[in-house]
């Protein structure tokens, strides 16, 4: 048996196979990345531990996934900590959780067939068991696997609930977006100039301020690393922020604050500025902005919209048929390169949704 789980032998996907005499049982190795540590600050390599295993076979009602896309988060970093959140941390040893697609392999569960694309809370691992609950069948033929994981999948959702709902952006309102080079930054920035509204981009870089303005049409871009942020917001925004959407927090959301139009709404989506604090995060000190320009500040969690999702989808996938909302993902293949790969999104490496990609060969 190949370390990827694939036999030279015929091999049916229940992970058994005939030769000459009869059926012989194969089993199937499983990788896997479990938490061995509770990070402090930065995440290292020492805090996560490489795993091998016979994957259990499925049993009544149950199916097994091989998993093929494996999404990258900035709130892993908060499951890795202890404490209480809107979801329980991942527990020392337990498989790192994850958001992924993977193809049914093998199914005793009447709602999924082996060959079906699903999507999942699924680990980060090469294979998973799964009573079913909490995934959901994907159709690859109506749009690519890594979609799903991006704009149609949980950032997208998070960038349409995020903005529409909370934001409630109006045509000819000036809109800025922060970590708006990020899977869900370029897709609210999107959203804000499809319903008409001025577009204000901030990013790290000045390849990331290039795309968002000469790719996705921003109106105009502020790279938070060389420029004078509060200088360059009053030189975008003459009339003020009708509407701030912070995925990064400190800073930024600080000067943002400085810069609010009358009646705004702040949507808290992330601080991914602060999520390797050692200490408490930073609070914005410019919090009285709010209440002289009697605006709002407001957390959303995008699971809120899961039964919504589909509907969202669909219009979401409407503009892309139209060419109006671009998709763009940044993979990088292989388990082995998960904790690597983690740090590009602290790091500002990734331009679009980060995935890491488990070759199926
Ligand atoms: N509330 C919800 O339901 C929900 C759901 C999904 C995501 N989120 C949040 O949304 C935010 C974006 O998530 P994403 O998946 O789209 O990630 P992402 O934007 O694709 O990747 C993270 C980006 O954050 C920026 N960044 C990292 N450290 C930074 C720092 N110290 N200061 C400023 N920018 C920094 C980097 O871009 P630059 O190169 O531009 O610095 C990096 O590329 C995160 O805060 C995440 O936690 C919330």
């Amino acid at each position: 048996m190949r370390a990827d789980g694939k036999s030279r032998a015929k091999c049916r996907a229940d992970g058994t196979r005939i030769r000459g005499y009869g059926k012989i049982t194969m089993t199937i190795s499983n990788r896997q990345v479990r938490l061995a540590a509770r990070p402090v600050g930065v995440p290292r390599d020492t805090d996560w531990k490489f795993t091998e295993e016979p994957v259990r076979e499925a049993g009544e009602g149950e199916l097994l996934v091989r998993i093929l896309y494996i999404s990258l988060d900035p709130a892993m970093r908060g499951w890795m900590n202890d404490g209480k959140s809107y979801i329980a941390p991942v527990g020392i040893g337990e498989v790192m959780r994850a958001g992924a697609v993977g193809r049914v392999v093998a199914s005793k569960n009447p709602a999924f067939a082996v060959g079906d694309h699903v999507q999942g809370m699924l680990g980060v691992q090469e294979y998973a068991v799964s009573d079913g609950s909490g995934l959901t069948r994907i159709d690859p033929g109506l749009a690519p696997i890594p979609l799903w994981l991006s704009t149609l999948g949980m950032p997208g959702m998070t960038a349409y609930f995020g903005l529409l709902e909370i934001g409630k952006p109006k045509p000819g309102e000036t809109v800025v977006v922060s970590g708006a080079a990020g899977a869900v930054g370029a897709v609210v920035g999107q959203i804000a100039k499809i319903k008409g509204c001025r577009v204000v981009g901030i990013a790290g870089g000045a390849a990331k301020c290039d795309y968002l303005h000469g790719v996705l049409g921003f109106d105009a871009v502020i790279d938070y690393k060389s420029a004078d942020l509060r200088a360059a917001l009053a030189q975008a925004c003459p009339n003020g922020i009708d509407v701030f959407f912070d995925n990064v927090g400190g800073d930024i959301l600080d000067a943002a604050l400085s810069r609010l139009a009358l009646h705004a709404r702040v949507v808290i989506c992330g601080a991914i500025s602060q999520y390797n604090n050692i200490g408490p995060p930073k609070g914005p000190s410019n919090y009285l902005s709010l209440l002289v320009n009697r605006a709002s500040m407001t957390g959303m969690l995008v699971f809120d919209y899961a039964r919504r999702y589909r509907d969202a989808g669909r219009e979401m996938a409407g503009w892309m048929a139209d060419g109006r909302l671009k998709s763009r993902e940044d993979i990088v293949a292989g388990l082995e390169r998960f904790p690597a790969a983690l740090l590009m999104l602290f790091k500002g490496e990734n331009m679009g949704k980060l995935l890491l990609e488990l070759p199926d060969n």
